[in-house]
């Protein structure tokens, strides 16, 4: 594999974690599409060969529990939110260069040839395991049609993944109190025997893999405890009827949904490779290296920090144990929130794919936000306040300012492209401007990508205004064109440098400087070419969003979660037989006064970066202050908490989550952490009893 900076002289493959074809997309789904579309357009920019390739997941236990929901078959549920994305991407202006799905034949086939070569390559052992069933629906319960406790953490959690808790992969039988989903019934165990992908043959393989591989830190880093530990086998099979069959006999098992799926990208490029003459995937994809250290071409994966584990250990395995290429890069960005608290769509707390593009928003605004929004590894806060901040502060201020104000004074008065050299100063700054694209692609930062054109126009505005062309028309013509010439190379090195990540924009940019051809096929050197020499009038790129907007969109949002919650309340007052029963042990008092309970004061909550659920609280309790770890984050708006009188074990023993020590208990109601308070003068300290 190289490590070679880019661009490098191998084609590249960039990929997105496959959604789920199971359900409406939001913006919050959207972050690694337009970020990997960003990256994908960069490295182009760069030089570098690249094919940007996806598709839909299409099956598992994803498709068949909602499809069974809905009454219809998982090909016909799955295949109409497939032809959904392929229609939604590019009206976000992620332009995959193919878009498949997993239940096509390319992607069957080769799939079939993975799992016959590790079966040839001896990685591939039958094991009888437990596995649970429902002997009401007299059926097996694969994934997510099983839920019940999860061994490691204790949570609630998914047959084949923690998702409330460690977030870990579940191996079938290993979860603990299993409850069908079909019939809300205590699951069995059943013995069953399945097909094992050996990953313990891949381990000292993916030590040096881990070494070699780039991205995000937390890509990088969070797989070294599990390769480094005892690596369980890879259970490979399910017993559904919905997936790709095992290919050899087994007539009633298919393929676990994350065998088929990560084979897509394989399978994705290998469809692109087959449109065009200039992209061999089996240059990228088959190895061409050692069996210590796969060679090809240069693949990164962008993915949602939920799935590191499939993409850092399990994904490497399956290529090594088919003799193929390796990834060279896996980026993995955090959690998407809405106006500071989780997307819920259950609630319809969320703002949906159609909705944005129906509210007649360009989509390239909201993939600034997005993507400038935090580094691609931490959480992102979108809300239409933070949007109108970005668009009215940084695109129409700043690069849609600059941009209009030196057009329309070069068209004005010298009919486009002043006749003069560009100063060094200014030469000099965008070449500094190309090596930030550059090095933001070598570190993988999508915000780099998004901030340079700003950036670039930021120093165009200071540039004007220190030389005040308006005034040295009459008095000094010479440095007026010089310095209007200066600023029309500026507008120009903005559009193409724009392009990444406002890919839209960059294009009426280009047009309105009157460049032929399109902003898509240059790369970066074009930033320092000469415009035309002529051009029409320019037209304003951004427009502002105004309060009013803003505010019509907030009430949109509100009103439709209120109506989603009152919904819920009505279902609760019909509901009361959900309402748990009262345990039947009873504690005595003096087990009761054993529990420290106290008055506490929020002075602050934040999200811990990488938790999915955890927030960090410094809570005043009158003795002193405690750092308390709550699963919270998602649940209330955090930045709001800080004054707000709460209750608080203060004796229960000290815990670590997610490497944060936690000194106290908050109590909260239901599962929506409604938070206890007191509703008197009580301060901070006080008992509770
Ligand atoms: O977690 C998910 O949403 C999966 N559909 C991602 C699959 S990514 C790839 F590896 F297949
Ligand atoms: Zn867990």
């Amino acid at each position: 594999m190289s490590h070679d900076t880019f661009p490098t002289d191998r084609p590249a493959v960039v990929t997105c974690g496959l959604p789920y074809a199971n359900g409406d997309l939001h913006v919050g789904h959207l972050r690694t599409y337009v970020s990997g579309d960003a990256l994908a357009r960069a490295l182009r920019r760069l030089g570098q060969r690249t094919a940007f390739v996806c598709g839909s997941d299409m099956h598992g236990t994803p498709i068949a529990v909602n499809a069974a929901k809905e009454g219809v078959s998982p090909e016909a549920f799955a295949l109409e939110y497939h032809e959904q994305y392929e229609r939604t991407f590019p009206r976000f202006n992620v332009a995959f260069d193919n878009y498949g799905h997993t239940h096509d034949e390319t992607n069957t086939e080769l799939t079939r040839e993975f799992v016959r070569s590790w079966i040839d390559n001896d990685h591939v052992e039958q094991k009888e395991i437990q596995v649970a069933y429902d002997p009401e629906a007299d059926q097996w319960l694969p994934d997510r049609f099983v839920e019940g406790t999860c061994p490691y953490c204790g949570e609630t959690a998914r047959g084949d993944e923690c998702d409330d808790g460690c977030q870990r992969h579940l191996e079938p039988g290993e979860i603990e109190e299993p409850v069908s989903v079909i019939t809300g019934n205590a699951a069995e165990y059943r013995a069953r025997e399945h097909k094992f992908l050996r990953l313990s043959d891949f381990q000292e393989y993916l030590q040096g893999f881990i070494d070699r591989l780039e991205g995000t830190e937390n890509a990088k880093n969070q797989p070294r405890e599990w390769i480094e530990g005892e690596l369980q086998d890879l259970c490979i099979t399910r017993d559904m009827d919905w997936g790709i069959d095992y290919p050899e006999g087994e007539e009633d098992l298919v393929l676990y949904v994350w065998v088929d799926a990560p084979i897509e990208y394989v399978a994705s490029t290998k469809q692109y490779s087959e449109r065009v003459d200039d992209f061999d995937w089996e240059a990228v994809w088959k190895n061409h290296g050692t069996d210590e250290e796969p060679d090809g071409g240069e693949i990164v994966h962008i993915i949602g920090q939920d799935i590191i584990q499939h993409h850092t250990v399990f994904w490497p395995a399956m290529l090594r144990g088919a003799d193929y290429n390796e990834p060279r890069a896996v980026m993995a960005c955090g959690f998407v929130n809405l106006a500071g608290k989780a997307f819920s769509t259950s609630r319809n707390r969320a703002v949906w794919a159609d909705d944005y593009l129906d509210a007649g928003l360009d989509p390239d605004l909201f993939r600034y936000q997005i993507i400038t929004g935090s580094e691609f590894e931490a959480d992102v806060n979108f809300s239409w306040d933070a949007l109108q901040e970005r668009v009215n502060g940084d695109l129409v201020g700043t690069l849609g300012n600059f941009i209009y104000r030196s057009l329309l004074f070069a068209h004005r008065n010298y009919d486009g492209t002043p006749d003069a050299a560009v100063s060094d100063e200014v030469s000099e700054r965008i070449e500094a401007a190309i090596a930030q694209v550059e090095d933001s692609v070598n570190d993988y930062s999508v915000r780099g990508l998004g901030q340079a054109p700003v950036e670039l126009a930021k120093f165009g505005n200071e540039y004007i205004q220190r030389h005040e062309p308006w005034k040295l028309t009459d008095e000094d013509p010479a440095t007026a064109e010089q310095v209007i010439r200066d600023c029309v190379q500026l507008a120009k090195a903005c559009a193409v440098l724009m392009q990444p990540v406002l890919p839209g924009k960059a294009a009426d940019l280009w047009a309105q400087l009157g460049e032929d051809g399109s902003v898509d096929d240059v790369t970066l050197d074009a930033a320092l070419e000469a415009p035309p020499e002529t051009f029409d009038a320019p037209e304003e790129l951004f427009e502002r969003l105004e309060d009013e907007r803003v505010e019509a969109l907030n009430a949109d949002l509100e009103s439709r979660v209120e109506a989603a919650e009152s919904a819920d309340e009505d279902d609760d007052t019909d509901s009361d037989m959900d309402l748990e029963p009262i345990a039947d042990d009873r504690i005595s008092f003096d087990d009761f006064q054993a529990l420290d309970i106290r008055v506490g004061e929020i002075l602050s909550a934040e999200g811990i970066d990488g938790a999915d659920k955890l927030a960090r609280l410094e809570v005043d309790i009158g003795v002193e202050t405690r750092q308390i770890v709550a699963g919270i984050k998602q649940l209330h708006d955090l930045d709001s908490l800080a004054g707000k009188k709460i209750v608080v074990v203060a004796n229960l023993e000290k815990a670590e989550l997610f490497g944060v020590e936690s000194n106290g208990m908050l109590l909260a109601a239901g599962d929506e952490a409604d938070l206890l308070t007191t509703h008197g003068d009580a301060v901070p300290g006080t008992k509770v009893q």
